[in-house]
């Protein structure tokens, strides 16, 4: 069996992410089937930089020594979200909130300390993470970051980033980024970038899809639109849930029969769609290695067993696998 890397070697890099358990357990499938990681958490703020003067890198380390140790790419994730920072950044030794100033100051210190440590090594880093809001007529997502430094947040973002590291590709990532309200905001939200010159290289599309959303409409008109901006998009966290986003089912103990073969042919269709934008798309990462562990068995529903990838939980090519290579096999 050709590895998956392998397949798409002249096209993409292909990428899963690894946390502490994976890391260790997953490096034969690893160094088979993938060309590229990314920390699913530990490069993340409250992982990395718990404390105010404290800096935790040895998982970092040891992500950045397996990626170079086997001539893999590491995906940094992420500098700047408004999830699992912790609350002492945004606030005083009074507990009130910091102002502008202070506020970018500790922003700067932040991404100079971890993207200089891993200056030219980390190929590309998620600067920032999830700002455009879901529902509604407003762009940015309301967060700390927005209320205390104002819209330009994201500017400054990018500028520390590109001048800690000048060679490292510089992502805005998002989800639901194919939803054609949501897409447009983000395509505003990076034209303007673009305008302003900020060092901005990608844009960051998460994939987390279902069997039964988006449509592949609605996928291909999103990487249409991003494509227009000029820059390279990562698929950057794709998994395909058995379930619908408002399925609370919790009866399944194993997927059906069907479902493996819905997911094959979902899979097999945005794979059509990724290869057909292949000029514009230079990595897909998967949110996880094989169906052993994924985030989706705490997402929406916690605890209830879920999977979404091409690899069952023994790492055995699952029906997905097999309509994906088939298809490459047969070009
Ligand atoms: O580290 C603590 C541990 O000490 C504690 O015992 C345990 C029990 O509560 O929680 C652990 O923290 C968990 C953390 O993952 C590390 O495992 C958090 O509760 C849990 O909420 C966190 O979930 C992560 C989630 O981001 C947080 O928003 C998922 O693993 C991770 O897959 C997910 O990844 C995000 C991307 O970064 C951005 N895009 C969406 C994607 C899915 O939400």
């Amino acid at each position: 069996m050709k590895a998956l890397k392998d397949y798409f070697r002249n096209q993409f890099l292909i990428g899963a992410a690894v946390n502490q358990s994976t890391i260790d357990t997953d490096q034969e499938l690893l160094n088979k089937h993938f060309n590229s990681i990314t920390a699913e958490n530990e490069m993340k703020f409250e992982e990395i930089h718990p404390e105010p003067n404290q800096y935790n890198f040895e998982i970092a380390d040891k992500f950045m020594q397996f990626a170079e140790d086997n001539g893999i790419g590491l995906r940094g994730h992420t500098l700047v979200w408004h999830n699992q920072t912790p609350d002492w950044f945004f606030v005083d030794n009074k507990g009130n909130d910091v102002g502008r100033t202070e506020l970018l100051r500790r922003m700067k210190e932040h991404i100079d300390t971890v993207v200089k440590r891993y200056k030219g090594r980390i190929y590309a880093w998620d600067v920032v993470n999830e700002a455009v809001e879901d529902h509604g007529e407003q762009i940015y997502r309301q967060s700390k970051w927005l209320t205390i430094i104002g819209e330009d947040f994201i500017d400054y973002a990018f500028r520390y980033a590109h001048e800690a590291d000048p060679d490292a590709l510089l992502f805005y990532n998002d989800y639901n980024e194919s939803n054609p309200v949501k897409r447009e905001k983000i395509y505003q939200l990076v034209k303007g970038m673009l305008d302003r010159g900020v060092p901005i290289h990608g844009v960051g599309l998460q994939a987390h899809w279902s069997l039964y959303h988006p449509t592949y409409g609605e996928i291909e008109a999103a990487l249409k639109r991003y494509a227009e901006l000029g820059l390279t998009l990562h698929i950057t966290e794709m998994d395909v849930s058995v379930y619908a986003f408002d399925d609370k089912r919790t009866d399944l103990t194993e997927p059906s029969k069907e479902m493996l073969f819905l997911q094959a042919e979902r899979y097999d269709r945005f794979f059509e769609l990724f290869n057909r934008y292949a000029e514009h798309i230079s990595s897909v990462t998967f949110w996880g290695v094989r169906d052993s562990y994924t985030w989706l068995n705490d997402f929406p529903v916690r605890g209830r067993k879920n999977w979404p990838f091409l690899l069952d939980a023994n790492g055995q090519p699952k029906p997905a696998y097999d309509h994906i290579i088939t298809k490459k096999e047969s070009v």
